[in-house]
């Protein structure tokens, strides 16, 4: 990292905060942001129960550069902190009787689902839930937090976030992603004006914020892009198409927008694009880290970042040759920081992980410039 030092503005205070490099000529230059970035998915998910104020201040204790707020509106038109707008999953909602006769059945993105939704809830009911671990076979120790924390609002989020910073003397980044756009479109509940507006009330402006906006959709980028010149990442799955795209009959998938004229599209209204880690390298066929692909190149070829997902400690999630110990564990933890310098290599720009101590350390001793 290189130590000029730039006067950045958070809260309303004046700091001082190192200038760092950034990635070549590619995509933006986040003026208080370093080079290549850890993102905590979802907060420090693999220690705390994810999207909740204490796995995000765990993630930022533990080195992350930004936090990864996924959102979903509630009924009265509050930005939450939620993976999905079902949320029996990760909240204590299905044990409430009060709660019991919201319990229904909605299409969500062409999926039958059965549970309770976000939208059928004010932010005051919300907050009476608490929420649980959602995968207690990877992480049984995070079930020792169940029923301590409740729902964040993006604006809870966005605070800890800044007084993390003056706390820390660095600068944490909000790494917002809208869940569902179209189908809360469809509901009246649209969340692409709400979040911009809340960046910007919040003092987050420009192209160098320390702030990425992320979508699996593509018409709600663009729409934000007439909003905002605050970054965008353009989400993309290893299989499918975008949800809007399926709506509009569009023929296209995401293979076809991670293509060199895809990219190239990308490029006119975000700044980065956010790939399955699949896609950068893929498995062979013995679930194995096989070749890189050119998915880095022709992204930076196209002036755009990338900042794959998603790095996860335990076995299950990593590749064959990097599971620890009793491989048949579903908690076992493997060799993530193996996997992170792999793919380090291949000259990604950040990575979501669920683990940022690890994520942290392995970006660390990271041979500066190396991989681009
Ligand atoms: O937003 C990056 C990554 O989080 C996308 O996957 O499903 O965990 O939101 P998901
Ligand atoms: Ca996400």
């Amino acid at each position: 990292m290189k130590h000029a030092w730039n006067a950045a503005l958070i809260t309303g205070v004046l700091t001082l905060i190192p200038l760092s490099a950034q990635s070549a000529d590619i995509g933006v230059k986040q003026a208080h942001l370093p080079d290549k970035l850890v993102v905590g998915h979802r907060g420090a998910s693999a220690l705390r129960p994810e999207h909740t104020l204490a796995a995000y201040e765990k993630a930022i204790d533990d080195g992350a550069d930004l936090i990864e707020p996924d959102l979903v509106s509630t009924k009265d038109g509050v930005l939450v902190a939620r993976h999905e707008n079902e949320i029996s999953g990760t909240t204590d909602v299905s044990v409430k009787p009060e709660f019991a006769i919201r319990k229904t059945t909605k299409t969500i993105d062409n999926i039958p689902i059965t549970g309770w939704f976000t939208e059928d809830f004010t932010l005051a009911e919300l907050k009476t839930l608490r929420a649980k671990e959602r995968i207690p076979a990877n992480r049984p120790g995070n079930t020792a937090y169940d029923g301590l924390y409740e729902i964040p609002t993006l604006q809870e989020v966005i605070d800890l976030a800044q007084r993390k910073s003056k706390e820390k003397g660095r600068t944490i980044g909000i790494y917002a992603e809208t869940k569902h756009p179209s189908y809360f479109q469809s509901i009246g509940l649209p969340m692409e004006r709400r979040l911009v507006d809340s960046l910007h009330a919040n003092g987050y402006r420009g192209k160098k914020a320390a702030v990425f906006i992320q979508s699996f959709e593509v018409a709600n980028l663009k729409e934000i892009r007439q909003m905002t010149d605050l970054p965008i990442v353009q989400l993309l799955s290893a299989r499918g198409k975008p949800e809007d795209f399926r709506l509009a009959g569009d023929n296209r998938t995401y293979a076809d927008i991670a293509s060199v004229s895809g990219l190239h599209e990308v490029a006119t209204y975000a700044d980065g694009i956010g790939p399955e880690k699949n896609m950068v390298i893929p498995r062979d066929a013995s679930n194995r880290l096989g070749t890189p692909t050119d998915l880095v190149k022709n992204a930076h070829a196209a002036r755009l970042l990338v900042h794959p997902y998603t790095f996860r400690p335990e076995n299950p999630f990593l590749p064959v040759e990097l599971r620890l110990g009793d491989p048949a564990s579903p908690s076992q933890r493997g060799n993530l920081a193996a996997e992170l310098e792999a793919f380090l290599k291949s000259g990604i720009d950040g990575f979501f992980t669920d683990d940022p101590a690890i994520g942290r350390a392995a970006l660390d001793a990271f041979p500066k410039g190396r991989g681009k």
